[in-house]
């Protein structure tokens, strides 16, 4: 018989509960607390969320009972948008835009995305494996269960397989859940520079097979903008990546008003992520296909920018909108979702509650793990934090800080404090 757990005492238990499908529209509001909730779970999986007193009294005597002390149960969080895989860090570019310099000057004199590719093939599986756990131990503690994970930084056949493969032994031997996503697409490699095409039909004719083949991604993703893949490059791999079976995401719009997400519609795209420079027809194209804006505002933050996505007009338009980190050693060097929901609400006006969803079900339902992941419901994966907090808004309005005392992801505990 699976073990049995029961959390008990909450101040709110933030049930997520609703409708089966992407919260959009006055429903990203909708929390569905339970004020003086309790939650019993058996095995990996969520058995009841209901009542205190209607869950106390199925507590069995080998029941093992966490008393949560007034504080807020939650579900983890989702992060629909990370590239966790890589060798070295870049503080040197951190120091130099400090000083002045921008994203897309270091990139074109060989830094950026480069300079981590650089490391990361000289990298072994090993190293990727020994560096992306104390990246799995930032997530979880800091209250994340489930991360999608990109490639992106080898641009070869093997490097790109070599960091796939490295996602799938993360998500063996570490209690983080990892959906990976193959980003072989993520920047043209300087060798190929004069030779565009050879290395979109390298990514077409060699990598995206292997990929597949071996099941290494459920989805692709190109980095679709203006020095990097133009929409018809674009195009013709997320196209591919569609026989191949794989989902779509595109980087859309991040630097440059550069069609990504009138592209992202075309294609039925599951997912447009940045949006930074997206306009009124970028939006309009999304809603038509019911793609999801997946909002990074911790990339805006550290690239020091002030350009943040549009989040209140695509939640106005209908959207059902996500936020994630984008945690990467460049643009966005930060796992906390607390602090991506302190920026969703004091930079794109979000409130608390919408951001609570954009980080939970719906980024979940973007990954298409809705059904599985991202609410507390009978059924669900017992995916959860207790966080330090009695009032769900503390978590964005304490910023600074991290705030959860547990951490469950499959019914076991992952971190305490
Ligand atoms: O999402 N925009 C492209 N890729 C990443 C940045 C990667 C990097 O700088 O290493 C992003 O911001
Ligand atoms: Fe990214």
């Amino acid at each position: 018989m699976a073990e049995t757990l029961a959390v008990i005492n909450c101040s709110q238990v933030v049930t997520l509960a609703g409708a089966h499908r992407p919260r959009a529209g006055g429903d990203l509001r909708q929390l569905a607390i339970l004020e003086d909730g309790a939650m019993l779970v058996r095995g990996e999986y969520i058995e009841d969320v209901g009542r205190r007193r209607e869950i106390e009294s199925r507590i069995t005597p080998h029941c093992e009972v966490i008393d949560a002390q007034r504080r807020v149960l939650m579900p983890g969080f989702v992060d629909a948008h990370t590239h966790p895989v890589f060798a070295g860090i870049r503080a040197n570019e951190f120091e130099q835009r400090a000083s002045g310099a921008t994203y897309r000057e270091i990139a074109a004199r060989g830094g950026g995305i480069r300079s981590t590719v650089r490391a990361t093939r000289n990298a072994s599986l090993s190293d990727l494996i020994k560096a992306g756990k104390r990246y799995a131990d930032w997530f979880l503690r800091t209250g994340t269960t489930t991360i999608e994970a990109k490639s992106g930084y080898g641009l070869t056949l093997d490097d790109e397989l070599k960091i796939l493969r490295a996602i799938k032994e993360l998500n063996d031997q570490t209690a983080l859940r990892y959906v990976p996503t193959f980003l072989g697409a993520h920047d043209i490699p300087s060798e190929y520079q004069s030779r565009r095409q050879t290395y979109v039909n390298l990514v077409i004719n060699e990598m995206l097979p292997r990929v597949a083949e071996e099941k290494l991604a459920e989805y692709c993703d190109v980095f679709c903008e203006e020095d990097v893949f133009t929409t018809d490059e674009s195009w013709e791999i997320l196209s591919a990546a569609r026989c191949h079976g794989l989902g779509l995401r595109v980087h859309a719009d991040q630097l440059t008003l550069s069609g990504g997400a009138k592209l992202a519609g075309e294609l039925n795209c599951a997912t447009a992520d940045h949006l930074e420079h997206t306009d009124p027809t970028g939006i309009a194209a999304l809603k038509a296909a019911s793609v999801q804006p997946v909002l990074l505002p911790g990339s805006v933050y550290a690239l020091g920018s002030k350009q943040y996505p549009a989040a209140r007009q695509m939640i106005d338009a209908g959207l059902a909108v996500v936020i994630a980190t984008d945690f990467n050693p460049g643009s966005s060097p930060t796992p906390s979702m607390t602090m991506v929901l302190s920026l969703a609400c004091t930079q794109m006006k979000m409130t608390p509650a919408e951001a609570i969803s954009a980080s939970t079900i719906n980024a979940a339902y973007s990954l298409g793990r809705g059904d599985e992941l991202g609410s507390l419901e009978k059924g669900k994966r017992a995916d959860f934090v207790i966080h330090d907090v009695s009032d769900y808004r503390e978590l964005p309005y304490f910023f600074g800080i991290e705030h959860p005392w547990r951490v469950y992801a499959s019914g076991k505990l992952t971190f305490a404090c």
